[in-house]
């Protein structure tokens, strides 16, 4: 059960984490594309992006309940979760950006960084469970 319960919070942390670098790393081509393209493009991106954040919250509260409380990997759990609201918070101001590049630059980047040290802070917790 902790091997299935830690790949379906991978899984839907790669969804979140590595589709934000797929974003990135296509990003050349998407600028070629018209306004309503990339905009189609963007908000398809968001729906499966959000989704997968959702469930990385979903099975990172089984995570938390799974472990015993006097076990918790103390600070890497709560670091781990810095990070999480980190990148979800610039997520949610590159997605009210409308336009605005500063924002949709501030928010995208706080969301992508973010996004790796939550990626690294979940291993450093799992790797330091008591
Ligand atoms: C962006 C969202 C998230 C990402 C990218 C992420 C990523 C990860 C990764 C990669 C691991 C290591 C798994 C392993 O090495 O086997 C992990 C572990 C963990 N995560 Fe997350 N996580 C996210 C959200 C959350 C949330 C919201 C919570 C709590 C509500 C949470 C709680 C935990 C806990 C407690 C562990 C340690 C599990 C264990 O060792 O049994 N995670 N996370």
């Amino acid at each position: 059960m902790t091997a299935f319960r830690l790949f379906l919070h991978i899984l839907a942390a790669s969804v979140w984490v590595g589709g934000q670098i797929v974003m990135a790393g296509i990003l050349p081509t998407t600028r070629r594309l018209e306004p309503e393209s990339r905009v189609a493009v963007a908000t398809a991106f968001g729906r499966v992006a959000w989704i997968g954040l959702a469930v990385a919250v979903l099975t990172g509260l089984w995570n938390v309940m799974a472990i015993p409380m006097d076990e918790l990997p103390h600070p890497w759990v709560e670091l781990h979760l810095l990070a999480v609201l980190v990148t979800a918070a610039g997520a949610f101001l590159h997605t009210i950006a409308r336009g605005r590049p500063a924002l949709l630059a501030v928010g995208g980047a706080t969301a992508a960084l973010g996004a790796i040290a939550a990626m690294y802070l979940g291993v450093l917790a799992t790797t330091n469970v008591a």
